[in-house]
């Protein structure tokens, strides 16, 4: 696991955004996951900056994003399909076509999954996957548990990220109860990850994941597994670590 740490938000955005690019711009029709939060809002302004400029072009890109809130349509301001659009893929030039994220009304939820995740594999894969994580270590929407799934799943939400995610809500009681989300097995074959933390309150998190111990019950310590994760992080969220 490489880790960067860069000493404020601007510059861990910047360096985020770097990746992308690179990846686009080594392989211009790339598969890339994609994640939501507040983590990554910058990553994604950077990353239009960059498009603006004629820096990348985004055209034979394909996404996937991580996951969806069950029960919210796309057009929901606290959905991540708006989120996604708003952010960044109404301000690039990636076609519509090329975007997938978890729907968050399926008519079918499991085959709603199973279709995900052919897509993924028709796709060939994911080249670079976009994680942010979760104050309790949960990637995507994986939350801490005794098993966790490989697949794309429905999944129950943990308190602490109904608490946590409130914040976008008018009230906890507004937080939808559960998701659809990528499993962790679709997010250890991509070839390539960075983890996105920024923040204090990702201190705690971040320690846990730099211990190199692998548990379910910190999903985002199953990266240890994997060959090539970058961890890109500020000053604050790399505080709790040693040397
Ligand atoms: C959310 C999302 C994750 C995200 C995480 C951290 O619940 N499902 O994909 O990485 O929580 O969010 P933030 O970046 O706002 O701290």
């Amino acid at each position: 696991m490489q880790v960067h740490v860069l000493k404020n938000y601007r510059e861990f955005s910047k360096k985020a955004a770097y990746f992308v690019a690179s990846q686009v711009i080594l392989k211009p029709d790339a598969v890339l996951g994609l994640a939501t939060g507040s983590t990554p809002l910058g990553m994604y302004s950077n990353l239009v900056e960059m498009y603006c400029k004629g820096d990348v072009d985004f055209s034979r890109v394909r996404t996937f994003n991580l996951d969806e809130y069950l029960g919210l349509k796309a057009d929901h301001p606290q959905s991540y399909h708006h989120y996604m659009f708003e952010n960044f893929f109404n301000r690039v030039n990636i076609p519509r076509d090329n975007i997938n994220l978890p729907p968050g009304k399926p008519e079918d939820t499991e085959k709603a999954c199973r279709e995900y995740d052919k897509a993924i594999a028709r796709a060939g894969g994911i080249d670079l996957q976009v994680l942010g994580v979760g104050t309790n270590g949960h990637i995507g929407f994986n939350e801490p548990a005794d098993t966790l799934y490989s697949e794309t799943h429905v999944v129950d939400l943990a308190p602490e990220t109904i608490e946590v995610n409130s914040r976008f809500f008018d009230s906890p009681g507004e937080v939808p109860r559960r998701a659809i989300s990528m499993g962790v097995g679709s997010i250890m074959r991509a070839k390539k990850i960075i983890l996105l933390a920024s923040g204090e309150n990702k201190r705690e998190v971040i320690k846990k994941i730099a211990e190199e111990r692998v548990s379910t019950e910190v999903p985002a310590s199953l990266l240890h597994l994997h060959r090539d994760v970058t961890l890109i992080l500020d000053e604050e969220a790399a505080s709790g670590l040693g040397g």
